[in-house]
């Protein structure tokens, strides 16, 4: 069954048409992978998914539900959660902190008041340690590197039990032995049942980790496949080559 699916979606920045009837599908259960050549619409297709832009046209189901036009918070309620290309934490607050401002976050609080202060703290560190960070949970955030940030800002969005999650870019930037670490904890959430679509420039994280692999190029949806097959479709290598 698909869980996500966007239907047509048009979005254009003045002149720049960024998507152009984009339709992709995400089985529910799977590690899907969105590649594509910089510009290609990756980014924007995440940002009309998750409510923080909204389409020109075509529609947005989860569940089978249209939320083209909820907003941020909504669709985070029903459990989508994702990252960001340009990580968003709060450099200031040590990692602890961190983790409780995301537990805090509008529309969680009804969720969580039934929860004791220790158990949500109990959660915190439970997460920290998942994601590898409970060496670092009294340091400031903005000491942390580029590829904890991106750690941190995982076990955020883990705060909520997500049914699906968006990652825009984890690995990049990100050291090669924190590369391989991330892998291993989106594969034992995918275990759990977490369902995750995955932007990333490198291929080698993309192609070991993805069931299926959709490449966008001109702001619309070029090929999908099992890895080795988007890997050797000739229409691929030219849309890299030719962006
Ligand atoms: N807020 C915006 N205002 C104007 N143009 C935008 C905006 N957001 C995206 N664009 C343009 O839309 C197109 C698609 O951008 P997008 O960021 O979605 O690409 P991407 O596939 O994520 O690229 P990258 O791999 O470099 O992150 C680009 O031409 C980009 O310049
Ligand atoms: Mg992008």
């Amino acid at each position: 069954m698909s869980l996500l699916e966007t239907r047509a979606i048009s979005k254009a920045f003045g002149g720049i048409q960024a998507l152009s009837a984009c339709d992709i599908t995400v089985e529910q259960g799977s590690i899907t992978g969105l590649i594509g050549p910089n510009g290609s619409g990756k980014t924007t297709l995440f940002n009309v998914i998750t409510g923080y832009e909204q389409a020109d046209s075509g529609q947005v189901l989860f569940n089978g539900t249209d939320i083209s036009r909820y907003k941020p918070d909504a669709i985070f309620d029903l459990g989508m959660g994702r990252t960001f290309q340009i990580t968003r934490i709060f450099p200031r607050l040590t990692v602890t902190e961190n983790m409780h401002v995301a537990i805090r976050r509008k529309g969680l609080a009804a969720l969580l008041s039934r929860w004791s202060a220790s158990s949500e703290s109990e959660r915190a560190k439970r997460l920290l340690d998942f994601v590898g960070l409970t060496h670092l949970k009294d340091a400031p955030a903005g000491s942390l590197s580029y590829g904890q940030r991106k750690l941190l800002e995982l076990a955020f969005i883990l705060i909520a039990e997500p049914q699906v999650v968006l990652l825009d870019e984890p690995a990049g930037g990100v050291n090669p032995t924190l590369i391989g670490q991330l892998g291993e904890r989106i594969r034992q959430m995918n275990e759990q049942g977490v369902t995750f679509l995955i932007v990333e420039h490198n291929m080698e994280f993309v192609m070991n980790l993805c069931d299926k692999v959709m490449v966008m190029h001109r702001g619309t949806k070029l090929a999908e496949g099992a890895p080795a097959e988007v890997r050797a479709n000739p229409a691929v290598l030219e849309a890299y080559l030719g962006d």
